[in-house]
């Protein structure tokens, strides 16, 4: 390739515009932000969602609770044990399930999730976001992102506990039932510790009618029609 002149690149002044990027990535940089009890399903579709949307030529990328929860948002023994954090540090900044905890769990992949979009991906979330407000927190930094608002697509997972509950993969219903019963207590959404639903969610997935690819074409619908992904 032959050396490229400064004499060849064009000049823009001030930053690249939103409009540039959506030009350059054929979409609108988004928030899906998927919401329910654990178990729900949430991470199934959200997974589903980001591979179809990759198939079809758009880019995005899903920010998953449990799979954050070792990085990012790390708890203290975490921290300590694989990143070698001094304890003070893994104190101040280690997240647990606390309510000041979870709110800061999702403060900060709101603030994730906003850049991606910025950056103009499809940044999909899956994190149970129990607390109306934390989440509507998150919906507030993308209405009134500086370079005009953000899709913010909020998500809920409707599935009944009951059925959560027997699905229970890792076991922590049945930890947190027996917590309970001691009368320890474990602070596990929906068992010891409160889920708010969405009170205006863009859109709902009832799991007990839709299956995984159905819900992915609900989602996919909505995007298309709000002119988020375009062909
Ligand atoms: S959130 O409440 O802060 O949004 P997040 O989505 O990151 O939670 O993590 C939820 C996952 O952590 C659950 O799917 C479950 O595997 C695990 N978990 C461990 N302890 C708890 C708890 N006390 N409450 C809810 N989930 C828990």
């Amino acid at each position: 390739m032959s050396e490229i002149l400064a004499t060849q690149i064009t000049w823009h002044d001030g930053s690249v515009t939103p409009a540039e990027r959506q030009q350059l990535l054929k979409q609108t940089g988004a928030t899906i932000w998927f919401t329910g009890l654990s178990g729900s399903g949430k991470s199934t579709i959200a997974v589903a969602l980001e591979q179809v949307l990759i198939q079809r030529g758009h880019a995005a990328y899903v920010l998953d609770g449990d799979n954050i929860r070792f990085g990012l948002n790390a708890s203290p023994k975490i921290l300590i044990d694989t990143r070698g954090t001094s304890e003070a540090a893994a104190k101040r900044f280690g997240l647990g399930f606390s309510a000041e905890d979870r709110e800061e769990n999702i403060r900060r992949i709101g603030e994730v999730a906003k850049l991606f979009a910025d950056a103009g991906l499809i940044a999909i979330t899956s994190f149970i976001s129990p607390y109306r407000k934390d989440r509507d927190a998150a919906r507030k930094i993308h209405q009134t992102h500086k370079t005009g608002p953000i899709p913010f697509v909020e998500i809920y997972v409707n599935t009944p506990i009951e059925v959560c509950e027997a699905r229970d993969p890792k076991g922590l219903y049945k930890q947190a039932r027996a917590a309970v019963a001691s009368g320890k207590g474990m602070g596990f959404t929906g068992v010891d510790d409160p889920y708010e639903p969405p009170l205006n969610p863009e859109l709902t997935i009832d799991t007990g009618t839709l299956s995984p690819a159905q819900a992915v074409a609900k989602v996919l619908n909505y995007l298309s029609a709000q002119g988020i992904i375009r062909e």
